[in-house]
């Protein structure tokens, strides 16, 4: 870990009837409802909403909820024999055990946002989609400075409801609000605090999974090494995680932000060169990010920009002198800063301010959200790229051209010193 520089990516009861109200269940999918009516307390006949098979009405608009690729919303994608939507552990429990029961595999999809589909497609056979959409509660402890999140809720539910408590606690996760915590931390999670805080998966210390034997463990229960893995393994090889525990961190009452765009002209080349070399260096409080994305010079024409966005945990007066000692050369001015709280900056972050949103959007993970169809990817690098080698990630996106292209330079290096 000690030589790892940077990471880069880019991005380019009621169901039963109102199954039966739109046709009667088969005699297959009824065998399979009367699986999940089998387990104790669980799927009482009166709950509706839970189950749903592909004539049911409700199917389509389930699946479509957090699809957010739409290069995985064609006809021939892979569609889920059922959907379940849990309210409870139980009902997570009652799907896994009757997906093994009558061999399908189980799909479980929190936010979404899989670069690959992987939560809602299944190229393998049959397949049963657990959404955990309705899965969502978030329950802060200001006194011991912990949150416990079910694995369905947003990123911007989770900062919402920190902040609705405390004006200086956080959690260090991603930029973006519907992001699932479900995904999120299973893979590690990484945003404008880690430099100080690390990932989100290194600020979990409790957890709740579902496993292959459809019993639900705690960290204890599971012991350390599966609670090791599913921060940052991919849990859903492990089972479903039902809840996280998190552990809280310190945010000054103010943070500032700033966003500045140097085109090639200007020399984001030289910059980013120099942004490598001091972005381990910098204080822990201070994160910047690179964006490069295209846009247009004095004369219209094409040209690449990097967009450097940046969070600092203190006030601009304290940021101005650190930013002209490291990195004079970005000629960052105090006009170009922002002090806001930290749940104004993740609105910050995620584009809000440009909208027009206030705070309270930050619960809504669906408002203004247009799936887009892209292909992204995550590498890591481990020494920094040459000035001919941005040249030539220039030149790739000038042939290109056209569509939205996005690259994004982060920064993952902690605790390595
Ligand atoms: C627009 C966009 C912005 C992003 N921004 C950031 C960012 O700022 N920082 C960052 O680090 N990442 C970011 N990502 C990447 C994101 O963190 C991952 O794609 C993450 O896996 C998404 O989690 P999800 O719950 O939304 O996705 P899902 O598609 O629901 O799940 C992703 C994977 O995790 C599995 N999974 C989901 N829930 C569970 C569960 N409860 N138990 C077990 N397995 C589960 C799924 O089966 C699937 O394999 C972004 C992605 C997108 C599309
Ligand atoms: C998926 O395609 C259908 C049919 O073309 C369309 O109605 C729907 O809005 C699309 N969904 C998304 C998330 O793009
Ligand atoms: C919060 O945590 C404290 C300390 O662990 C505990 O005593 C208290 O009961 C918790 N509060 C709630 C509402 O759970
Ligand atoms: C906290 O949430 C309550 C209930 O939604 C709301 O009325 C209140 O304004 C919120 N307070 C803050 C500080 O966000
Ligand atoms: C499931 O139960 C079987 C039989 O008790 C046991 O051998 C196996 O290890 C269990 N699997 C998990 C993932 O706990």
């Amino acid at each position: 870990m000690a030589s790892l520089g940077s990471i880069i990516f880019a991005l380019f009861s009621l169901p039963f009837l109102v199954a039966s109200q739109d046709q009667p269940l088969s005699w297959e999918d009824d065998q399979f409802y009367e699986c999940l009516l089998q387990e104790p307390t669980i799927f009482p006949r009166q709950l509706g909403s839970l189950f749903y098979t592909q004539s049911a009405q409700s199917y389509w608009p389930i699946l479509q909820s957090t699809l957010r690729n739409r290069r995985f919303n064609s006809s021939d994608a892979s569609k889920p024999r059922y959907i379940i939507t849990p309210h409870n552990s139980d009902h997570i429990r009652a799907a896994v055990m009757c997906s093994k029961r009558f061999n399908l595999d189980l799909r479980v999809r929190s936010g979404g946002h899989d670069y690959e589909g992987l939560s809602y497609l299944d190229r393998r056979g049959p397949f049963i989609l657990l959404d955990l959409g309705q899965f969502r509660n978030i329950d802060v402890n200001v006194t011991d400075e912990t949150a416990w999140v079910e694995a369905g809720a947003s990123l911007g539910e989770v900062y919402y409801n920190i902040a609705n408590k405390s004006g200086t606690l956080a959690f260090p996760s991603g930029l973006c609000r519907s992001v699932g915590v479900g995904g999120h931390i299973s893979g590690g999670g990484q945003g404008a605090l880690m430099r100080k805080y690390g990932l989100a998966a290194d600020n979990v210390i409790d957890a709740l999974i579902v496993n292959a034997n459809s019993t639900l463990l705690d960290r204890k229960g599971m012991g350390e090494d599966v609670f090791w893995a599913i921060r940052g393994g991919g849990a859903a090889s492990f089972g479903v995680v039902v809840s996280w525990k998190l552990k809280l961190v310190h945010v000054p009452p103010k943070v500032t932000v700033f966003t500045v765009e140097r085109s090639l002209e200007q020399g984001a080349t030289t910059l980013i060169e120099k942004w490598q070399k001091i972005i381990n260096h910098l204080p822990k409080d201070l994160f910047i990010r690179i964006l490069i994305v295209m846009g247009k010079d004095k004369r219209g024409l094409p040209t690449v920009e990097a967009i450097f966005e940046s969070l600092y945990q203190g006030k601009i007066h304290q940021l101005m002198p650190i930013m002209q000692k490291h990195f004079p050369e970005l000629n960052l001015k105090a006009e170009d800063c922002k002090e806001l709280t930290w749940i104004e900056s993740a609105l910050y972050f995620d584009d809000g301010y440009k909208r027009g949103e206030s705070v309270p959007d930050l619960l809504n993970r669906h408002l203004n959200y247009k799936p887009k169809f892209f292909k992204a990817k995550s590498d890591f690098v481990t020494k920094p790229i040459s000035r001919e080698g941005l040249k030539t990630i220039w030149d790739t996106f000038m042939q290109l051209g056209g569509e939205q292209r996005l690259m994004i330079f982060g920064t993952i290096r902690w605790k390595t010193e």
